[in-house]
């Protein structure tokens, strides 16, 4: 049973959580702090992550691997995206896929995205702190968001989030736990077959320019080769050096 810690209202769970490590608070080995609310909630690329009050999940997993190389932290990307979309298949929805490096997308709308903050001793990752924000029943979005969907979109039902908490937990340790140097293989293979864009043409930004490509690769150090589609070229991009842009969405509503 993984220790789990629960707030009504904080700045950001990944916050809480290195905060317990760093003032030694923290439970013993690995624990999970919740939020119904963040008031300071942090996303990708200094980004801000946005949730009302009590309608999603929003949760930091801190994991203390045995013995994980920084040069494999991807691994804990992939096999934390692979959980998220498991769940989702075993709630029914279709359409899931994983835009690398670790959101979660419904069609061409992200459902979940995370911030893995990882704390390193030498060549080890000393722990991981994997901060998930998923969609779970809100109705209706801002319209300044590109392209947000919700479990309660896709299916029209209503969850109780503690129940949901409970099962995603449990599929996200058992993913984690799974981590090791002699499944890279499998976990390359599974997160290779839901990955959004692979052998496809979509519209791509990499510092200026924009472009048509098609992913043809990730290897596992988590870089990822998109061939231009138009000059057949292949690069080799680090996350925040290429983009996929979200083509227009049709706003339903506010
Ligand atoms: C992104 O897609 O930009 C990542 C969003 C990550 C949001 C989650 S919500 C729980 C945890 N606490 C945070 O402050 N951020 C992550």
């Amino acid at each position: 049973m993984t220790n789990e810690i629960k707030y009504s209202i904080i700045d950001s769970t990944n916050n809480e959580a290195q905060r317990q490590l760093q003032n030694g608070v923290a439970p013993k080995g690995d624990f999970v702090i919740r939020a119904d609310f963040q008031t300071d909630g942090r996303g990708q690329r200094g980004n801000t992550w946005y949730s009302p009050n009590a309608m999603n999940l929003m949760f930091s997993y801190v994991f203390f691997p045995t013995k994980l190389e920084v040069r494999n932290q991807f691994m804990l990307s992939q096999a934390s995206a692979i959980a998220v979309a498991e769940y989702l298949k075993q709630k029914g929805v279709e359409d899931v896929s994983i835009k690398w490096p670790n959101d979660v997308y419904v069609g061409m709308k992200k459902i979940c995205g995370m911030l893995i903050e990882n704390t390193v001793s030498g060549h080890y990752i000393r722990y991981s702190i994997i901060g998930i924000g998923l969609n779970i029943n809100q109705p209706t979005f801002p319209d300044n968001l590109p392209n947000p969907i919700s479990l309660t979109k896709c299916t029209g039902k209503q969850y109780d989030l503690d129940q949901e908490f409970s099962t995603i937990i449990e599929i996200l340790r058992q993913k984690i736990y799974d981590i090791s140097a002699s499944n890279a293989e499998t976990l390359m293979s599974q997160y290779k077959s839901i990955m959004l864009g692979l052998d496809r043409t979509l519209i791509y930004r990499s510092g200026g320019k924009v472009f048509k490509g098609i992913i043809r690769d990730v290897d596992r150090h988590g870089m990822l080769t998109v061939e231009d589609a138009e000059t057949n070229v292949q690069q080799s991009y680090a996350f925040n050096e290429v983009n996929l842009v979200i083509p227009e969405q049709k706003k339903e509503n506010i």
